[in-house]
């Protein structure tokens, strides 16, 4: 259950401008139990998101009557859908496995309608797609930016970090998702593109944003064993956020699984990414960008040795879409 002591009020219109989505006074109440906002702009996941919505819409003319997003957090990404489609969007589907997360984003989403919007708010609760299944709700667009790493038995989730970071792994095991996912801590993803089939209308996509810790060939071969056929469609660079639990978690599967995930040093790493375009969305592939970083390359390991000697390290950020495969 979400918290609700502390709950403070962020103005959020800077990271939807920087987005390419022009607005002002987007206000939303941040509550401790919700995944936390992040003073920098590149920090937050939500502004990977706002940027692909406004890329489909001026690039691809993605025109969709209803967005899903899964994982919804303190709601941002929904003023974000909100606004880059404005003119398509009738219902804004939003979900997340927390109660109290939903209602707070609910709020967040509906303070900030434009005037006169006619977009209508439906909120789920429960894991991945499952609410919308169950309640038979397709979607044109299935967005989700979820958690990778299992929480340990008991572990309290309370806390918005923890939220952001942990699921219970019990979520994703129903789905039996292959070793060779499992071993790179992508069980919830698998589960999360499975459970998304029904919840597509027909020629709907789904998107999954996700930390490329994982070598890219491992992502493409997930959305084609779940049954899509994969594009890319953004890619970033972020700090790695809640950093020292993340590494461990990390950390944990290369000592457990004999895998090595992909973080690099933030500061070079960004330098060596202006050869791209300046800040935090690269104008190039997901390996272009990889094979680039290789040379500031650092362990889960070695990330948390960094930490201790506040080194920023970061990982890649992919948007990737799957359109079902005919059968
Ligand atoms: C990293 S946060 C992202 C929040 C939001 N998308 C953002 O960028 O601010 C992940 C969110 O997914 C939710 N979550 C975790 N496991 C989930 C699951 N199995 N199904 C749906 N939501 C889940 C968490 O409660 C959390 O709000």
């Amino acid at each position: 259950m979400t918290d609700h002591s502390e709950k403070t009020e962020v103005d959020v219109s800077d990271i939807l401008n920087a987005a390419g989505i022009a607005c002002k006074g987007i206000i939303i109440e941040q509550e401790p139990g919700m995944y936390p906002h992040k003073k920098r702009i590149s920090d937050n996941w939500s502004y990977f998101t706002a940027a692909t919505f406004r890329h489909l819409y001026a690039e691809h003319n993605a025109s969709p009557s209803s967005v899903a997003i899964v994982g919804i957090g303190n709601g941002i990404e929904g003023s974000a859908a909100v606004r880059a489609f404005p003119s398509s969007l009738k219902t804004l589907y939003i979900s997340d496995v927390d109660e109290g997360v939903v209602a707070g984003a609910s709020r967040n989403i509906r303070r900030n309608l434009p005037k006169r919007s006619r977009v209508k708010i439906e909120p789920f609760i429960g894991s991945f797609c499952e609410p919308l299944v169950e309640r038979g709700v397709r979607a044109d667009i299935v967005f989700a930016n979820i958690p990778n790493l299992p929480a340990a038995q008991g572990a309290d989730l309370s806390g918005g970090a923890e939220k952001g970071t942990f699921l219970r792994p019990e979520l994703y095991e129903g789905y039996h998702p292959p070793q060779k996912y499992i071993k790179w801590a992508l069980g919830a993803q698998y589960a999360y593109l499975m459970s998304a089939k029904d919840a597509l209308t027909e020629r709907g996509s789904v998107f999954t944003e996700v930390g490329g810790r994982v070598p890219l060939a491992l992502l493409s071969e997930l959305f084609e064993e779940t049954g899509y056929r994969a594009e890319e469609v953004l890619v970033g660079f972020k700090e790695q956020t809640e950093p020292l639990i993340d590494f461990l978690g990390y950390r944990a599967f290369e000592e457990e699984y004999g895998v090595a995930f992909d973080f690099y040093k933030y500061e070079p790493a960004l330098a060596t990414l202006e050869e791209f375009g300046k800040g935090n969305i690269i104008q190039e592939s997901g390996e272009v960008c990889k094979t680039a970083l290789e040379r500031h390359r650092v362990t889960a390991g070695e990330a948390v040795q960094l930490f201790h000697r506040q080194v920023a390290v970061g990982h890649t950020v992919h948007i990737i879409k799957g359109t079902k495969r005919k059968l």
